[in-house]
């Protein structure tokens, strides 16, 4: 999605900006652009492609850029034209300079208008028509600031804007309108803005996340917010990040999402930690700064609503809470869900999944579902996310900033919330669920096997470098299968979803076709396609799925695809059948908790084809971090 910064203050602004921009890079964009004052006239400086390309506009000439106090940037992911120069920001109209998140979708119709008024656009943007109704309304006299607030009124759709003017030198000014902006005042001296937080860090933890229909004023001396709708002044109170910048960074890995699959044993500590009172080691509760426990008690049916690999760890979620709570689980597609008419029983739950918390089709279900009443929690790693605001609850995972395009640890907390919920409604024995419950004791130990699981998952990582620990095998393996024409991932029972989730991250990273798929599904119809240029992987570990899990092997094995395991020391069968083999720990755990490991194998797997395929493995093509249109 696209990504916006503006800077006024009293350090150098390109820099800032460039440094920004680089930090909204895994967003996922098709080009970028700057736009600074020098002197009184703004200079503007874009090109289609990478930030690069900007960077080597201005090469050479940063010196030149050292007075530069005032400027703003952006990275756009193309929805209306193409990724062009002539359609990346910022956009000029006269004296008017913006950059704009979002999407207009009245644009038609603001389109006719301006040019019936003489106006020429010369971008295919809906963005760069904003820029016109602003020019109109200062061309008669209003200020920057009551120029924005009157043409935002006649915008419809959701969007946030970063705007200047050669009228109001050293003026910036933000509208949040649906798509998030955060803000926060320079201790040096003036104001910082950008779509996420990450640009902040390098100044302040300090922020403040824009509320919908808020306009910010940035200046030298700092920030001021109003309402959009009104223009009086509005307080707003900052929220204070435990995100540092150090955290931001590759540290010695890389890519991000290599480093961010050897965050994971943190993550799971993080998020244990975040969501469990861990003072108390006798029943588990939940913490009690949770603010959506007494939503989750209650609850007598739960829906369960997420896209991509959010979706797969609710797919999870369903089989876990079933077993665990005797809850009865539906899990869907936020995309289909929204559209659909679905029928909710008193007392059901609605629980949204976003690592971002901005997914534009699982805001949606949010909304609709709280205006028919029905409690909604979000689960969400970023703080001040959409989702977090809208939800009548939320709980937070603690897996860190996720830089990487390809969700990694945010998927594996979202896991570990999903199984804390279950084994937590498994504890609230009040006599409404759904059939007998397992024992006391075997609740006590999935929990106290939660709470293991981050040291078990550290050390079956190992810390990368060894030719024969986790990372040296699969990347022997990944050498040996990289010419395979297709991939099938199979599993059942929990690891099915996973096998999904190992699909996904084939095409996302290594572009790579691959499929996953329930075992006992394949000869329904994809086994036609085993030949022996397919790899078959199967996630088969010592669970209760096992057995009929080698037999649905047998039947692709006798047709001749290569197959890669994924099991426990001691299969003899299981390695039998397999061409390639990767062993999972020798722990005892509750089968739960075997996802915890099965997917940091199917992780590297990808990471290693992907590397092999000579992908941009953090940034993939086409693809965005965060998916604020639907
Ligand atoms: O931010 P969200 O969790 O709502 O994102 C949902 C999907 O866009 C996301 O999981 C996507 O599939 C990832 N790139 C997968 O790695």
């Amino acid at each position: 999605m696209c990504g916006i910064v503006g800077y006024v203050g009293k350090r150098p602004a390109v820099e800032i900006l460039l440094a920004g921009l680089k930090r909204l890079e895994y967003r996922g964009y098709d080009s970028a652009g700057v736009a600074f004052f020098r002197e009184e006239k703004i200079e503007i400086h874009k090109s289609e492609g990478k930030l690069e390309n900007v960077e080597k506009l201005l090469n050479g000439r940063a010196p030149a850029y050292q007075d530069v106090c005032c400027g703003i940037g952006h990275t756009r992911w193309a929805t209306h034209g193409k990724p062009t120069t002539q359609n990346a920001h910022p956009h000029r109209t006269g004296h008017v300079v913006l950059v704009h998140n979002g999407i207009i979708e009245n644009y038609q119709e603001i389109k006719r208008e301006i040019i019936s008024k003489g106006y020429r656009p010369e971008s295919e943007t809906d963005s760069e028509l904003f820029g016109f109704l602003v020019l109109e309304q200062m061309d008669r006299g209003a200020s920057l600031m009551e120029a924005v607030r009157q043409s935002f009124a006649r915008l419809q759709g959701a969007c946030s804007v970063v705007i200047m003017s050669e009228r109001e030198p050293n003026v910036v000014i933000g509208v949040r309108n649906g798509s998030p902006l955060v803000a926060a005042a320079d201790p040096a001296g003036g104001t910082i803005l950008a779509s996420d937080a990450q640009p902040l860090l390098q100044f302040t933890r300090d922020v403040v996340f824009l509320e919908h229909g808020d306009i910010v004023l940035g200046t030298e001396k700092g920030l001021r917010f109003f309402e959009l709708e009104t223009g009086k002044p509005v307080a707003r109170a900052s929220s204070r990040l435990d995100w540092s910048v150090e955290k931001l960074d590759k540290q010695g890995f890389p890519h991000y999402m290599l480093k961010e699959i050897y965050e994971q044993p943190t993550a799971l500590m993080d998020t244990l930690n975040g969501f469990l009172d861990r003072a108390r080691t006798d029943s588990f509760p939940l913490a009690a700064s949770q603010p959506g426990v007494a939503l989750l008690e209650k609850a007598r049916e739960i829906t369960l609503v997420a896209c991509g690999s959010s979706w797969h760890a609710a797919s999870l979620g369903k089989y876990w809470l079933e077993k665990w709570a005797r809850v009865p689980v539906t899990v869907e597609l936020a995309s289909e869900y929204r559209y659909r008419d679905p029928v909710l029983g008193a007392n059901a739950l609605l629980i949204g999944i976003s690592q971002s918390g901005e997914t534009a089709d699982t805001l949606a279900v949010i909304r609709e579902a709280r205006k028919q009443g029905i409690p909604t929690i979000g689960i969400t790693n970023v703080r001040g996310s959409t989702l977090s605001r809208e939800a009548d609850a939320t709980f937070f995972t603690f897996a860190g900033p996720e830089i990487g395009v390809a969700a990694t640890k945010t998927f594996l907390a979202q896991m570990l919330g999903l199984l804390i919920f279950s084994g937590f409604l498994s504890l609230k024995r009040d006599g409404w669920h759904a059939g007998s419950l397992v024992s006391l004791d075997s609740v006590s130990r999935l929990f106290e096997d939660m709470i293991r699981i981050p040291h078990l998952l550290s050390d079956f990582l190992g810390n990368g470098s060894s030719a024969t620990g986790l990372a040296g095998v699969i990347r022997k393996i990944a050498a040996e299968l990289a010419s395979a024409k297709g991939f099938f991932f199979i599993g059942r029972g929990y690891s099915f979803p996973v096998a999904l989730e190992g699909a996904l991250k084939l095409k996302e990273i290594a572009y790579v076709h691959a499929e996953g798929y329930a075992a006992g599904e394949l000869k329904h119809g994809p086994i036609a396609m085993i030949d022996r240029e397919m790899v078959v992987v199967v996630l088969a570990p010592r669970d209760q799925w096992r057995d009929k899990t080698v037999s649905n092997l047998q039947e692709v094995k006798a047709r001749g695809a290569i197959i890669l395991g994924i099991g426990n020391a001691s299969d003899e069968e299981l390695i039998g059948l397999c061409d390639h083999w990767i062993e999972l720990p020798s722990v005892k755990v509750d089968e739960s908790l075997v996802p915890f490991f099965l997917t940091p194998v199917i992780q590297l797997l990808s990471y290693e084809l992907a590397l092999l395929h000579g992908t941009d493995v953090d940034k993939p093509r086409n693809l965005a971090k965060s998916v604020t249109v639907e």
